[in-house]
């Protein structure tokens, strides 16, 4: 006999588009600074700021889209999980936030403007100062990114064990 599947409730196209947008551009930043840390091009570290600070743009552009648009109901699963989910969620959508801004200052307080792409320039807009600049950094590269790193395992952990353990199809939601 056929067994039914109950139907699937994704999230808008627009979530989707930008949720996986997002997971890519942090892949590339990241990549752009591994490449740099290998071989000090510039054009590395101009790309990581770039890309960077489109990370910022495109964050404030899905927060909008949010909440505009409906998200799907809940998955039913126990209350401790569902409450630990949002959280991730709202961490990773702060660190999103924070770490380009963090990477912004730092630029700035060390007196180097950031170019976009060669369309245009963020210029030195604070009175550059090195004790701010290596405040920043320190945030940049010591804090905000490993907590990026730990909420991304838990969210992508929580991810595949709904997908494998649960078998409740959570990714094709998103998908
Ligand atoms: C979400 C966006 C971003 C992510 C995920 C990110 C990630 C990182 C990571 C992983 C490092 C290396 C940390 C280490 O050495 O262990 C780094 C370094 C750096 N980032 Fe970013 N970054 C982002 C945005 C930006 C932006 C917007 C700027 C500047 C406008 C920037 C400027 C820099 C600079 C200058 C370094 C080198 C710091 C040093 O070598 O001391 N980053 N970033
Ligand atoms: C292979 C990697 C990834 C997988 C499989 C994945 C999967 C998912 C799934 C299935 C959802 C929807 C959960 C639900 O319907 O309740 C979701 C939401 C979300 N994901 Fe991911 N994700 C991945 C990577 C990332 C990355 C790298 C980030 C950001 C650093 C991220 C940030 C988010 C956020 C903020 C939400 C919440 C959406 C909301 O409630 O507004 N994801 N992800």
């Amino acid at each position: 006999m056929n067994k039914v599947q109950p139907r699937i409730q994704k999230w808008p196209a627009t979530s989707r588009l930008l949720h996986w947008l997002s997971a890519l551009l942090l892949l590339v930043t990241w990549c752009l600074i591994l490449l740099y840390g290998n071989n000090e091009n510039p054009l590395y570290i101009s790309l990581h700021k770039a890309f960077g600070i489109s990370i910022l743009f495109w964050t404030i552009i899905r927060l909008m889209n949010r909440f505009l648009t409906n998200a799907p109901p809940a998955v039913p699963m126990p209350r401790w999980q569902s409450i630990i989910a949002r959280l991730t969620h709202f961490a990773l959508y702060a660190l999103l936030i924070a770490m380009p801004i963090a990477g912004l200052l730092m630029s700035v307080y060390g007196g180097r403007p950031v170019d976009i792409f060669g369309l245009f320039e963020i210029p030195v807009f604070v009175t550059p100062d090195r004790s701010a600049a290596r405040f920043y950094n320190d945030l940049h590269t010591n804090i905000i990114w490993p907590m990026i790193i730990i909420f991304t395992i838990a969210h992508v952990g929580g991810a595949l064990y709904h997908q494998f353990i649960k078998k409740d199809n959570l990714i094709k939601r998103m998908s």
